[in-house]
């Protein structure tokens, strides 16, 4: 894809400058807020603001507002976020400085798993009574188990699978599921639910989403439940999964619509205050799944949606 020549000159000047290469550099996967590149450049905000202000101009990355956060990632679409990903290539990422970066980076995303795991772990006996606060978890159940009716599920997956309430509703119509997340207090919860429930087709292990360790094409159907909204970088964890899919599988996201219950983030340790349909639309085409049209269900005080892909 060509480039405009003036737009071409303004997208190298951005990053040809140490802090905004470093910039760059971080982005190699996921998103960041400002207060995290601030952290890991150790500048100081107003000039780590301005030059993601320069690296958006430039139309190298893209600023979204979500509450109070302010995220950045790598320019969707649009030639000079391809640029930005070509550059991404020939990055020194063994170069010291970028590998302090990197370090520091993976220090932060240390924290906020750590952060989320013990929410859970903190959570896991009374999550059943929490995870029907919002909406009504009856008929996301009748739903999803409508839209797999026509299937045929030897293998079945539940990407962050809690206390296993997902297994429970679909152990009936599947030869053998497995949950994986990375609470191992969850995961007590859930072993004492499928024992008691005499679920014995049905397993769960300790993992983390985006490394399942499971064989490519393993898998017919992926339930991903209420667990993209602690991830930071929701689009690694759907290409891991679409890696496990056999041919004609299908991934199932659910997730809250966007909303503003900003404390989510501080009591229950959320990153991401709900998706667009677009958004995960986006994520889904990008590793080649395509999304029926995404059904919505409204809520107390949350609306979900559900996208179904194949
Ligand atoms: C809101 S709960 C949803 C649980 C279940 N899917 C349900 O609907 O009841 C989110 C779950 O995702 C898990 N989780 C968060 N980050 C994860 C990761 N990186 N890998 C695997 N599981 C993760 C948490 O431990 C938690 O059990």
């Amino acid at each position: 894809m060509e480039i405009a020549f003036d737009r071409m000159l303004n997208a190298l000047k951005a990053v040809g400058e140490e802090t905004r290469l470093r910039i760059l550099a971080l982005f190699r996967t996921g998103e960041l807020t400002v207060t995290e590149l601030v952290t890991i450049l150790r500048q100081s905000q107003p000039r780590v603001s301005r030059h993601l202000r320069l690296l958006c101009e430039a139309g190298l990355l893209e600023r979204y507002r979500e509450g109070t956060w302010i995220f950045y990632r790598l320019a969707e679409g649009g030639p000079e976020g391809d640029m930005a990903r070509a550059i991404m290539q020939y990055i020194p990422f063994s170069e010291q400085i970028l590998r302090h970066d990197g370090e520091r980076l993976a220090e932060i995303k240390a924290e906020r798993k750590e952060r989320a795991t013990r929410y859970f772990s903190e959570n896991a006996e009374d999550w059943d009574r929490i995870r029907t606060l919002y909406v009504s978890e009856d008929e996301v159940e009748k739903i999803l188990l409508e839209v797999t009716a026509d299937m045929k599920i030897d293998d079945f997956l539940d990407v962050g699978t809690g206390t296993g309430r997902i297994l429970e509703v679909f152990a009936p119509r599947i030869g053998r599921g497995t949950g994986i997340d990375l609470s191992r207090e969850m995961l007590s919860v859930a072993r004492v639910n499928l024992e008691r429930a005499k679920l014995h087709n049905c397993q769960v292990r300790q993992g983390d989403m985006y490394d399942l360790a499971l064989a490519d094409q393993s898998v017919d159907l992926i339930l991903i439940h209420q667990v993209l909204h602690f991830a930071d970088d929701p689009s690694a964890a759907l290409r891991e999964a679409s890696r496990l899919l056999r041919p004609n599988g299908r991934v199932i996201v659910v997730d809250f619509a966007p909303h503003t219950l900003e404390y989510l983030r501080d009591e229950q340790a959320h990153r991401r205050l709900g998706f667009k349909d677009t958004e995960v639309i986006g994520w889904l085409e990008q590793v080649g799944l395509k999304s029926d049209p995404v059904i919505h269900l409204k809520g107390t005080e949350l609306d979900l949606s559900i996208w179904v892909a194949h």
